[in-house]
């Protein structure tokens, strides 16, 4: 009940950010893709947070207008433009977090995998400057595939010898999202008040929603199980699919990023109570990384909620014992991938 009304919380403050936009912190965010279809509207919404004082937009092209657009809305944070890799150092100095939706997303029949090849070396390429430039900030990695970009920013951190596990996330937070919209919606429920905890990764049958665990309380028909499941595992390609090649989710992803963010940014200052899910460095399973709910501090992940994974349904046991072998592989491609570029 606690965790619930935790998350709740978390939830009911972000939702509510907006309307009270006293200048509360002085954190410093980049965002580095900041011109992109995710980049501009996270940019927005970071824009609008009491809790940041400068909000630093780097991108490889685009990105002065972008800048100069956001800078006239009257919240109290300053926006700066980077373009290009020589200004790519400078927009992460003394920077508290870096969120990066760097790279190319998905078309109709795509799969997160096929844009391996592009974004593998986009995020090698900046974590690299990360580390050179802010190695203490929380890191947020948006580009996919975010089950093997995750490894791969650990690998290079690694190499570097900044790599501090508590403070790398993979973003899966559009997964809960969704889930909650999903399954608020089929139950007629307060959107506001539904929470799902989504496990495993962020890719496919990798993203496990555990319906057993939703708050408040609900049952589900196995009928209902299986198609919730499933819609929440597709809704990324239902988008990609609606868009007929113009892209990927954006507002929805912007939305769930700025969350993440938000709930960062409130650890960082000393809230107590910050739940979110995350694709982090993990030893719940076998896997080294892993997507579950955690509990995040000043020094990042400070808890793994290990109970949701106890009392899974059968269906869920087996979903988890599915998804092992394909997030299992993804890992290894990316450590592959950092460890062949060395
Ligand atoms: P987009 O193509 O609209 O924007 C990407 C931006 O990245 C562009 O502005 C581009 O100039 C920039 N970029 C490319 N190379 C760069 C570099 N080396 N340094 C800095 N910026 C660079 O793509 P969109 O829709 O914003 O998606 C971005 C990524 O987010 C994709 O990989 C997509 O698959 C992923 N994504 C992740 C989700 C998640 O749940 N984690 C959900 C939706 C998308």
């Amino acid at each position: 009940a606690l965790r619930g009304s935790i998350a709740l919380k978390a939830q009911k403050e972000y939702q509510s950010y907006q309307y009270h936009l006293q200048p509360q912190a002085a954190f410093k965010v980049a965002i580095l893709g900041a011109a992109g279809g995710i980049g501009q509207p996270l940019a927005l919404l970071i824009k609008m947070s009491p809790l940041v004082s400068a909000l630093h937009l780097y991108d490889v092209a685009n990105v002065k207008g972008v800048a100069a657009d956001l800078s006239h809305c009257n919240t109290p944070s300053q926006v700066l433009d980077f373009t290009g890799a020589s200004e790519l150092g400078s927009a992460l100095k003394g920077v508290d977090v870096v969120v990066i939706p760097a790279g190319v997303p998905r078309k109709p029949g795509m799969t997160r995998d096929d844009l391996f090849n592009i974004n593998a070396g986009i995020v090698k390429n900046l974590i690299e400057a990360v580390a050179d430039n802010c190695p203490d900030a929380f890191i947020h990695i948006i580009s996919n595939p975010v089950n093997s970009t995750v490894p791969i920013a650990a690998e290079i951190l690694k190499q570097k010898g900044v790599f501090d596990p508590k403070k790398l996330f993979g973003v899966s937070t559009l997964d809960v999202v969704r889930a909650n919209t999903f399954v608020a919606q089929k139950k007629n429920l307060k959107l506001i008040d539904v929470d799902v905890p989504v496990v495993g990764g962020h890719a496919g049958i990798t993203i496990l929603p555990l319906l057993s665990k939703t708050k408040p309380s609900v049952s589900f028909t196995d009928e209902e199980v299986q198609e919730l499941t499933v819609r929440i595992q597709n809704a990324g390609t239902e988008v990609v699919e609606a868009k007929a090649g113009t892209g990927s989710a954006t507002l929805s992803m912007a939305y769930a990023a700025a969350r993440f963010v938000e709930s960062s940014l409130r650890a960082l200052d000393g809230d107590g109570d910050v739940y979110e899910c995350s694709y982090v460095q993990s030893d719940l399973t076998e896997l080294p990384f892993f997507a579950s709910r955690i509990k995040i501090g000043k020094k990042g992940v400070e808890a793994f909620i290990s109970s949701d994974l106890q009392g899974l349904t059968e269906y869920e046991q087996k979903a988890l014992e599915a998804l092992k072998p394909e997030l299992k592989s993804s890992i290894e491609k990316g450590i592959a991938f950092a460890n062949k570029q060395a």
